[in-house]
């Protein structure tokens, strides 16, 4: 498995580059987080078409959460405990595939769909901009790089298993000893997949993305845009009395102890 001598270009692909893209990361967020916090947002454009987004949306937000635990369960669960608690490598594979396909399967049918309303609808259209659709192109193409690892596997058996080369080389990194072999010793499908997964988190903070860092976490839960409604017990029609400043918007963190209730 390990009979890769690991070159230059390995050391700087899989011993250095994740750290510069966790360095981007997490310098990018801070960044993004101390300058540009009222453009910290999905740029919604839920005003401009809602019919296609509310199934689009919801399609894609959960198949990409199964998608990322069914990447924590298989890049960080060594196959060592799985193998301890009796879970066979064919078991572990067909849970694995079962399970993923889906997820990933509904993960691209949402995106598709997503992209499919952005470029049909007009004023959708005329709100996307190039970072959007650059950030689109990583996004399609770490998808699809993943499930095309995953078909790779199935048909072409010689192909190295990932829990023996990407999840030790993944787990490694976090302990500062990035296991450069293990990750040249994988396929070239992995490697492709991983390289376009680390391009996309190097953007991540830069794009519509950082939404996805959102705390509160009600926020995952609210609408779109949230609107200040007409409260019809005090009077309803016509407008709020005058007062200066912004008005609070009634999510729930707005409602702490001691803010005024409206
Ligand atoms: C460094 C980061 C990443 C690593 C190490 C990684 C690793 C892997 C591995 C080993 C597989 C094969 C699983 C199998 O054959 O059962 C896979 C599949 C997949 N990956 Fe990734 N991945 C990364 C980032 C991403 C990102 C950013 C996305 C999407 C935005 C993504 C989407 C997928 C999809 C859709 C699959 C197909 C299987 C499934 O649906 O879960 N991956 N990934």
């Amino acid at each position: 498995m390990r009979d890769v001598e690991p070159g230059i270009g390995d050391i700087l692909l899989w011993g250095v580059l994740p750290y510069v893209v966790l360095a981007v990361v997490i310098g990018g967020t801070i960044w993004r987080y101390r300058y540009d916090q009222f453009g910290w947002t999905t740029r919604s454009s839920q005003l401009y078409e809602s019919r296609l987004l509310r199934i689009g949306s919801p399609v894609f937000h959960f198949g990409i959460l199964a998608v990322l635990v069914g990447h924590i369960v298989g890049l960080v669960i060594p196959k060592s405990w799985t193998d301890a608690v009796g879970i066979t490598e064919g078991m572990y594979h067909v849970m694995a595939l079962g399970i993923g396909a889906v997820a990933g399967i509904g993960t691209l049918a949402g995106i598709v769909l997503l992209i499919w309303r952005r470029r049909t609808t007009g004023p959708v259209f005329m709100a996307t901009t190039a970072n959007d659709k650059f950030m689109y192109v990583l996004l399609v193409g770490a998808i699809l790089a993943g499930l095309a690892t995953t078909a790779i596997s199935v048909f072409d058996h010689s192909v190295t298993n990932y829990r023996e080369t990407v999840s030790p080389w993944f787990r490694s990194i976090w302990i500062l000893q990035p296991d450069v072999a293990a990750m040249a010793a994988s396929g070239l499908s992995f490697k492709v997949h991983v390289l376009w997964g680390l391009a996309l988190f190097m953007v991540w903070p830069f794009t519509r993305l950082v939404h996805a860092f959102t705390a509160p976490l009600h926020y995952f839960f609210r609408p779109y845009i949230v609107y200040r409604s007409r409260d019809a017990r005090r009077g309803g029609h016509g407008s709020t009395p005058t007062r200066r400043g912004w008005d609070p918007i009634g999510t729930p963190d707005r409602e702490r102890p001691g803010t005024r209730r409206r």
